[in-house]
């Protein structure tokens, strides 16, 4: 099957949309999806934009030009800052459609990354996977990712906007 990755456009954003709801549900936390597909155009596509997108496209005879499912992957990643090291990718979503795996897109996506990286002179990619998602923290590790959790005790941490409410300066009467 031919597929090609491309750059995300913002007529892409209800195939994101889509594929971030598929991997939360994959994941068992479709319910914690807010976001929306105007909040995708404009925080990704907007003068500053929050994320960047690649996604994969089936080619060919399987892809009739207006199938909706012609997207069937995505990686979604930023940039970040680490003090000690300088400039890292952050992997924030990677996600293949369930009959669409093992053709070597995620490994295409991967390959992107890393040149991406290097191109930028990154000094690693960071990324999170849940506990129970055993079969891609194996993936990760026949890659060579460590785990810096067990290797280096790191907890995950999050403010939520309450606490954030709470913390910052009171809204005026
Ligand atoms: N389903 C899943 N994995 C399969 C497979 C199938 N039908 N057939 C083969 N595989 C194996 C391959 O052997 C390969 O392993 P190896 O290259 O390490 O030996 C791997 O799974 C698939 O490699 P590849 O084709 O390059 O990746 P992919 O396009 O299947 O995408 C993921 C990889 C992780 C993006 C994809 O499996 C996925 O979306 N998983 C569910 C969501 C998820 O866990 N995302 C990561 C969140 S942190």
């Amino acid at each position: 099957m031919e597929y090609k990755l491309r750059k995300a456009e913002p007529r892409d954003v209800s195939d994101i949309l889509r594929l971030v709801k598929e991997l939360a549900k994959y994941e068992e936390m479709e319910e914690q999806v807010m976001v929306t597909e105007q909040d995708l155009l404009e925080d990704g596509f907007g003068d500053t934009p929050f994320y960047q997108c690649f996604v994969a496209e089936i080619q060919g005879e399987e892809n009739h030009s207006e199938d909706p499912k012609a997207v069937v992957g995505f990686v979604m990643y930023y940039f970040t800052y680490d003090p000690w090291v300088g400039k890292q990718l952050y992997l924030e979503e990677f996600y293949v459609m369930g009959e669409y795996r093992g053709l070597g897109i995620g490994t295409d996506f991967l390959r992107h990354l890393s040149d991406l990286a290097m191109k930028t002179r990154c000094t690693g990619m960071m990324f999170v996977v849940a506990e129970n998602n055993q079969p891609s923290v194996q993936y990760y590790k026949r890659r060579g990712a460590e785990d810096l959790s067990q290797e280096e005790g790191w907890r995950l941490f999050r403010f939520d906007k309450s606490s954030l409410a709470k913390m910052g300066t009171p809204a005026e009467e």
